[in-house]
């Protein structure tokens, strides 16, 4: 099968801050348990950023790293996107940050923020760059800081989420069947107010008020948006193998978003796959957005399970919401 964007990953890096917050963390000052965390989530650990530590710093080293695993140095990178949705700074965007801290070129550099499905679109966007001759080298980051937009109070939503960063580069490949072989990405702004953050943007800037109703944390209607993840996800499966004529045997590795352990599992059952055919990181990272994706595809690389040929599957839903799914050859 011809690829619909002839690329390859040339090498991939990650980065995980070295706090562990556990569910103890929780059980301390909020009403909630291990049990209900570990059952209702998949949810043991998370990272969280030191002080002074935030989306750039952790893009930079897993950045870095892909660099040093694709065996090139940062002049060779002539494009950088960063998908985040929660940048270090309003104004500038990160992208630009991580280019001048990795000692890049004055390369293009710019954010992309899809939320939880952002390194879809990400590669998306730079893969229909390389196609387009554009670029040769693009620098891929999904990274994100989403415990400094928690609510610590808030008990259905301060045990979900943690922080990290998984980077990729990207170039053209001279074999034709290698690359992204599907894509399909979506939006709907219908469902904004299932999660988001209420202030801090262009319409409710930050005030003494905003703060004090605790306006600057993430909000989020988790039953409503569970249903509306378990159906997309599944029915984004279903059109990626129906559309392609392959079968989810034919996957080597299929990489949901880790928002809910039990949406994963509900991706895995639908596809009638073994546990170890599906990548799982929630337990160990949280919801990290972004991240996620990134992070379990290099982690999957470094562990063997993804090898030159093998057929991944990426997909992802999140806040917006936006969607998206990917199958590629590597
Ligand atoms: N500990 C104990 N009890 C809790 C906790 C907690 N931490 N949190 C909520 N509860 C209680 C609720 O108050 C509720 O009690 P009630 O029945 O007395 O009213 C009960 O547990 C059940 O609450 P639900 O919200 O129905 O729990 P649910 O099983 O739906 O799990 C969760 C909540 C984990 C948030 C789930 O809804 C979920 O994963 N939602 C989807 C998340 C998602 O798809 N995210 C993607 C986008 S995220 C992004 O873009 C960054």
């Amino acid at each position: 099968m011809k690829a619909l964007y002839p690329i390859v990953i040339r090498g991939m890096g990650s980065y995980v801050p070295e706090e562990v917050v556990d569910n103890a963390f929780f059980t301390s000052y909020l009403d909630t348990s291990d049990e209900w965390i570990t059952k209702r989530t998949g949810i043991n650990t998370r990272r969280r950023v030191a002080k002074g530590e935030a989306t750039c710093a952790m893009a930079i080293e897993a950045g870095r790293r892909a660099i040093e695993d694709a065996g090139m140095s940062p002049s060779d990178i002539d494009l950088v996107l960063v998908c985040t949705s929660t940048p270090d700074y309003q104004i500038p965007m990160t992208a630009g940050l991580v280019q001048h801290g990795l000692g890049l070129p004055n390369c293009p550099a710019f954010d992309l923020g899809a939320t939880c499905s952002g390194l879809i679109y990400g590669i998306t966007v730079a893969s229909s760059m390389l196609k387009a001759d554009s670029y040769d080298n693009v620098l891929v980051i999904g990274a994100e800081t989403l415990t400094r937009f928690t609510d610590y109070e808030d008990r259905s939503t301060c045990i979900l989420f943690g922080d990290g960063a998984g980077a990729m580069i990207l170039s053209r490949s001279p074999d034709p069947e290698r690359g992204v072989l599907y894509k399909k990405l979506g939006a709907d702004g219908e469902h904004l107010k299932c999660f988001w953050v209420p202030a801090g943007g262009s319409l409710e800037p930050s005030s003494e008020r905003t703060a004090s109703e605790r306006l600057h944390y993430m909000r989020m209607r988790g039953r409503e948006l569970y249903k509306i993840a378990v159906t997309k996800m599944q029915s984004l499966v279903d059109d990626a193998l129906q559309s392609t004529g392959l079968s989810a045997d034919d996957l080597a590795l299929v990489i949901p978003h880790q928002s809910n352990y039990r949406i994963i599992e509900s991706v895995r059952t639908r596809l009638g796959l073994p546990k170890e055919k599906v990548a799982v990181n929630i337990d160990r990272y949280g919801n990290t957005s972004s991240a996620s994706i990134g992070l379990a595809l290099d982690e999957a690389r470094r562990e063997g399970r993804v090898r030159e040929g093998d057929l991944i599957l990426m997909v992802a839903f999140g806040a917006g919401v936006t969607w998206g799914t990917l199958i590629i050859r590597t």
